[in-house]
């Protein structure tokens, strides 16, 4: 395993409020790693937890118990640490795409023309050529997640959080996202963490899986991915790989029932 980059020791969340679950912890004693390099998808019912792992990632809320580690070291403002694209599409609808782009360069106080030349090398690269100066309402779906998948890798980051980045899309678009993203992931060869309710996603693009146990109690488990790379989509109907979607599809029936 290469070295981690991140890392939970025994953290445990309450939201201040309590949220839904008053009186139990979101998250009790979590604990994982990711190594530099990899690629782990997070799956889970809905309101495990997912997102709040990665707003504590991110340092958008402090755990209440436990260690974090980003990239060895534990700090409590982790804002700017990493790429975060949030499950809800964040982009500014009054700010074209460059200029929804420039967003973390113009926080990192990069000067301007710079960071425009910045953004302008990479936009082909995330087929947004063209429509730079386009508003988000006239963008599809694919494209305005291609935008901010594309702010979140320009916080020059190591580390890439996604949660949900393609739920919204039809299933050949997914697909075409997932072999693009892959293939960018495998040229920057940053980390990824990957939210998803979709296990076939999970299985075609991980490593690793971490299935989140439902709250009160969420504890994590994980499964090795026994798949080669560079990979395709057929390779998700091999026995061993339809054998783990099905017992995954069951982990997760069984733990909404309980
Ligand atoms: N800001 C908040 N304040 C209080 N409680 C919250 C807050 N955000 C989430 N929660 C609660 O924390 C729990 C976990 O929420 P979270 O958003 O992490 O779930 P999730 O696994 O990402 O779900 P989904 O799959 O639906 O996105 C839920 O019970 C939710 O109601
Ligand atoms: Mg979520």
């Amino acid at each position: 395993m290469n070295r981690p980059v991140l890392s939970f020791q025994n953290v445990t969340f309450h939201y201040p409020s309590g949220g839904s679950l008053k009186g139990h912890p979101v998250l009790e004693d979590i604990h994982f790693q990711v190594a530099d390099g990899e690629f782990v998808s997070i799956i889970g019912p809905s309101g495990s937890g997912k997102s709040t792992i990665f707003r504590l990632i991110t340092g958008l809320e402090q755990q209440t118990n436990g260690e974090i580690y980003v990239n060895g070291k534990k700090m409590s403002n982790r804002l700017g640490q990493v790429g975060y694209m949030p499950q809800q599409d964040l982009l500014m609808p009054w700010r074209t795409v460059m200029e929804n782009a420039l967003l973390p360069l113009e926080i990192k106080g990069i000067n301007k023309e710079e960071a425009i030349e910045k953004v302008r090398k990479l936009l082909g690269e995330f087929g947004l050529e063209g429509v730079e100066d386009t508003f988000p309402g006239h963008l599809s779906g694919g494209m305005k997640q291609r935008v901010s998948f594309l702010r979140s890798v320009l916080s020059g980051s190591n580390i890439l959080l996604l949660d949900e980045p393609f739920s919204a899309l039809d299933a050949i678009t997914r697909l075409n996202m997932q072999e693009w993203l892959l293939g960018q992931w495998e040229k920057w060869k940053k980390t990824i963490l990957f939210i998803t309710h979709d296990v076939e996603e999970a299985l075609f693009l991980s490593d690793r899986i971490f299935i989140l146990e439902p709250t009160p109690n969420a504890s994590i488990r994980e499964v090795n991915v026994p798949l080669d790379r560079p990979r395709n989509v057929h390779d998700l109907s091999s026995p061993e790989v339809v054998k783990m979607k099905s017992d995954l599809i069951d982990m997760l029936r069984l733990k909404v029932r309980t």
